[in-house]
């Protein structure tokens, strides 16, 4: 049988090889080697300021948005250089879906914000995009919350709900993974349970990167942990093995809480 962290290594379906990562002249990643296993969750953890988001975000090349970026290595979707100058980064992003930290539903109603990437790929039918609402919003676990109330602002949602809101817009396209940034917290315990239930369910059908600052939701809901410290990877593996018997005495000293 498979150990965990061997599935992982032979099929992953995003991958850094050796990815360094510059904002001007400050060197933000260092040489980091990582893969997200499909259907798989794997949490990315470490102290402020080491690169969690920048690492995401390189996932989908949202870092472009930062210029000047600068990178070195390679960041691969399926075996394929997502560097390529040939890359189509509008279809990039819609395989590799984002949530951010900060609820950003658009000022429109609930059903507008869900609806708004299948319209921009050219989905027109009404009833093909109600069935589409309600499928997202029902992965998103808002459904029941919300059916009365699909014309309404999406700003009128609680905090909780709005961000239950932008994962439903971010699966609304079919994404094959999805990448989520601290989507929890700004969110009370309830809401983020939540938001952790439905991560473990929609895993069957999307590989899931989640960037978080709480330990416990890591070990809570991931299948594979990557610590990083100062840019670089210090350790990656199954959760449960890098929680209980870390490798290396820098993960033992952050999970300990011994900084950060
Ligand atoms: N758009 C940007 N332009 C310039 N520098 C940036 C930019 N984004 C991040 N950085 C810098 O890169 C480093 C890594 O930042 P990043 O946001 O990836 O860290 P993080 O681990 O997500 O931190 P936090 O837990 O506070 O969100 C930091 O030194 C940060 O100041
Ligand atoms: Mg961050």
């Amino acid at each position: 049988m498979k150990r965990e962290s061997e599935a992982v290594a032979i099929d992953p379906v995003l991958q850094t090889k050796g990815l360094s990562v510059w904002y001007g002249a400050h060197q933000a990643l260092k040489d980091v080697d990582l893969g997200i296993g499909v259907n798989r969750i794997t949490a990315i953890i470490g102290p402020s300021g080491c690169g969690k988001s920048t690492l995401l975000r390189c996932f989908n090349r949202m870092n472009d948005l930062f210029p000047p970026i600068r990178y070195d290595g390679s960041i691969l979707f399926h075996g394929q250089d997502a560097l390529a100058p040939s890359t189509d980064l509008v279809a990039l992003r819609r395989r590799v879906g984002m949530v951010f930290q900060r609820a950003n539903p658009f000022p429109m109603s609930i059903f507008q914000n869900v609806a708004y990437g299948p319209r921009l790929q050219g989905i027109g039918n009404r009833r093909r995009l109600e069935e589409i609402v309600e499928s997202a919003l029902r992965r998103a676990a808002l459904w029941e919350e919300v059916k009365d109330r699909l014309n309404r602002s999406a700003l009128g949602l609680s905090g909780g709900q709005q961000q239950r809101l932008c994962i439903a817009r971010a699966l609304a396209v079919e994404p094959e993974v999805l990448l989520l940034d601290e989507p929890a917290s700004a969110l009370d315990p309830t809401a983020t349970a939540k938001i952790e239930d439905l991560v473990l369910e929609i895993k069957s059908s999307v590989s899931v990167a989640i960037v978080t600052h709480n330990m416990q939701q890591a070990a809570r809901v991931s299948d594979e942990t990557a610590f990083m410290l100062n840019g670089k990877l210090i350790e990656e593996g199954p959760t449960r093995a890098l929680f209980t018997s870390p490798r290396e005495r820098l993960t033992e000293d952050y999970i300990t809480g011994r900084f950060g």
